[in-house]
């Protein structure tokens, strides 16, 4: 992203959280046919100024609501919620102004062209003239060539990087990406979260939610687990990473082996027939190099060896029971759908 979309760059000593949400809570309301549904149960998360926040949780789990109350698209039942130390309900306008949102839908004005969308995007948020970034973000999001053509003609990719320019036109310090990547291809998910590194690094916050757990161990620095509308668990990615604290390892055995030597009775140890020798460790306990000396002096050669570690993917079960991405299904929409986002100074 170019340096004149930046935003204010995060002073590590400002103790003012990029987001601020306390005791949120959001229910839908029912109607005949479908009962209240509670998708936020009172929820406390702070995002620090200059961090890739993640927001982590399966189908229903309450993520999207989170996002569009931060971005004044739906309202909170209870809680308080600031962005960039505004608050949401005291100072609706402006707190809007510090936040741009790529929703999980979309919602492509197909008869605008790149050029004009921004522009439009621009103009609705009262960017005058002279600071309008529409050039620099058209080639950030690597769409200058496609400037001019009706946005219906686009690939999904580059409606999606047109969004993310979209977001960013009145320069917020807070970039929301609702399932940045959801369904897109492999190099274009690559595309996008160097797209969200440079955003990052020239200042500018941003929490994204997503199903998969690669993508926000490969680009978060925190993480909030977030099931059934309550925060699981909120931490560094690090951190949690650590608390896992498993890590196995896959031997290749020099000769097939009838039963588990009794130097490895210590172990949590499996022979998989003929040659392969499987042993779960924890690493705050057994050093690698023990295991294997141990592994040796038990008379066993190693023809070849491979390590896993523990991922979110496990930390993801262990917190919820559920695989990653097969969590309670959303259900049907029981409220009129969303308004298109409101704007700043409206
Ligand atoms: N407009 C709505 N009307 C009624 N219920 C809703 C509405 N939007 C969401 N819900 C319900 O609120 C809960 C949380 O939904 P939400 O969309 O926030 O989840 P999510 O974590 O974003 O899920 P996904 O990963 O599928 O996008 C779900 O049970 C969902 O059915
Ligand atoms: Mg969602």
């Amino acid at each position: 992203m170019p340096d004149a979309a930046t935003a204010p760059a995060a002073d590590p000593g400002d103790a003012v959280p990029a987001v601020r949400v306390r005791g949120l809570a959001k229910t839908y309301r029912g109607s005949k046919k479908f009962p209240p549904s509670e998708a936020l149960k009172g929820i406390d998360l702070d995002i620090p100024k200059g961090s890739v926040f993640g927001l982590l949780g399966p189908n229903g789990a309450g993520k999207s609501t989170l996002i569009n109350i931060l971005a004044g698209l739906v309202n909170k039942t209870a809680g308080t919620a600031s962005i960039w130390g505004i608050d949401i309900d005291r100072r609706p306008r402006q707190s809007r102004a510090a936040i741009g949102v790529v929703p999980q839908e979309l919602n492509v004005d197909a008869f605008f062209t790149p050029r004009e969308l921004l522009e439009f995007q621009a103009g609705l948020y009262g960017v005058p003239v002279r600071e309008r970034i529409t050039e620099e973000l058209l080639a950030a999001v690597q769409l200058t060539d496609k400037a001019e053509n009706y946005s219906r003609t686009l690939s999904g990719g580059m409606r999606r990087r047109l969004m993310v320019a979209k977001a960013m036109v009145h320069k917020p310090p807070v970039l929301v990406l609702d399932e940045p990547t959801a369904g897109v291809d492999v190099e274009l998910r690559q595309q996008l979260w160097g797209q969200i590194r440079t955003l990052n690094r020239s200042g500018t916050t941003v929490l994204l939610t997503t199903h998969y757990l690669e993508e926000a161990q490969e680009l978060c620095d925190r993480i909030a687990f977030i099931n059934h509308g309550e925060v699981i668990a909120c931490d560094t990615t690090e951190a949690l990473l650590k608390r896992m604290d498993r890590k196995e390892v896959t031997i290749l055995l020099g000769e097939p082996l009838g039963d588990l030597p009794p130097g490895l009775s210590a172990y949590d140890a499996e022979l998989v027939p003929p040659r392969r020798l499987i042993v779960r460790y924890r690493p705050s306990r057994t050093r690698f190099r023990d295991l294997i000396d141990d592994v040796r002096e038990s008379g066993l050669t190693i023809a070849d060896l491979s390590t896993q570690e523990s991922d979110l993917e496990d930390l993801f079960l262990e917190l919820t029971g559920a695989p990653a991405d097969t969590g309670k299904d959303s259900s049907e929409s029981q409220e009129s759908p969303s308004p298109p986002p409101a704007v700043a100074g409206r």
